[in-house]
């Protein structure tokens, strides 16, 4: 009888550690600035994921990374409250590149008014059906002669995990036009994690030599972009 208890009492500390995994982890909560709200069925899906997207110190030489190839640099980017303007202001003081900013048509929206109403119910149109052109907002026409670039790098802001759709409407028009280049990414949010933004840029631009790793920037981090984005463009072979 004795036996038994100890091995009951042995069974319920298994199951009580077993309950506490790291997956529950509350410091990996998100912080009160994230538009998060996981109770509201009527909000988008949003796949926390604390911290998938942690570099892993890549080799330079990673033959992963494609090879340098020869033509100019294109920047685009899209940034409603400028954190990834101030971004890409930085990089461009690191490489010479062309660059687009993409705007809405629609001016003057406020995509986080309402609990980031307008800009959550974009990406959900863009989740329903992202094979047709009418998901995809508006955006300012654009011209680009993709044939003089060899390397395009794109900047987004992170929108309930996904891209933010103004600049997915960019590269759904045009993510056909850059097979075979290579294709840098960088993506700025508050705290998730970037792999939802990788794979839309992976379904949009799916013929693009991606560069290894992307570089994810916290909005906290901005102000101290630089030496992030010197060490990434050495990471990922850009430059030397
Ligand atoms: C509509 C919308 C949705 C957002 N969703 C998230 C989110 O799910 N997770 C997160 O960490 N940040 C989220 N953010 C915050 C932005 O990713 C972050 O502030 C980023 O730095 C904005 O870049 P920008 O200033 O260039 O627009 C969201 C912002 C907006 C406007």
């Amino acid at each position: 009888m004795k036996k038994f208890l100890y091995l009951l009492f042995a069974m319920t500390i298994a199951v009580g550690l077993n309950a506490c995994s790291p997956d529950d982890d509350p410091v990996n909560e998100p912080p009160t600035e994230i538009p998060e709200n996981p109770d509201d069925p009527d909000q988008p899906d949003n796949p926390e994921n604390p911290n998938p997207d942690e570099p892993e110190n890549p080799d330079p030489d990673d033959p992963d990374n494609p090879e340098p190839t020869t033509g100019k640099t294109l920047i685009v980017y899209y940034s409603f409250t400028n954190n990834v303007h101030t971004i890409v202001s930085d990089l461009r003081t690191q490489i010479e590149a062309d660059v687009i900013r993409v705007e809405p048509a629609e001016k003057g929206l406020d995509y986080a008014a309402n609990n980031y109403a307008i800009g959550s119910a974009q990406i959900q149109a863009i989740r329903n059906n992202p094979g047709s052109a009418s998901s995809y907002p508006a955006i300012d026409p654009i011209e680009v002669d993709f044939g003089q670039y060899g390397t395009i790098i794109v900047a987004a802001p992170l929108w309930w995990s996904n891209m933010a759709a103004p600049l997915q409407t960019f590269l759904f028009n045009y993510g056909a036009e850059m097979a075979g280049k290579r294709i840098g990414l960088i993506v700025s949010s508050a705290s998730s994690g970037i792999s939802g933004v990788e794979s839309d840029a992976k379904r949009l631009i799916p013929d693009g030599n991606f560069l290894t790793p992307s570089l994810w920037i916290r909005s906290s981090q901005t102000s101290d972009c630089h030496s992030m984005i010197a060490q990434w463009l050495k990471d990922t072979g850009y430059t030397e």
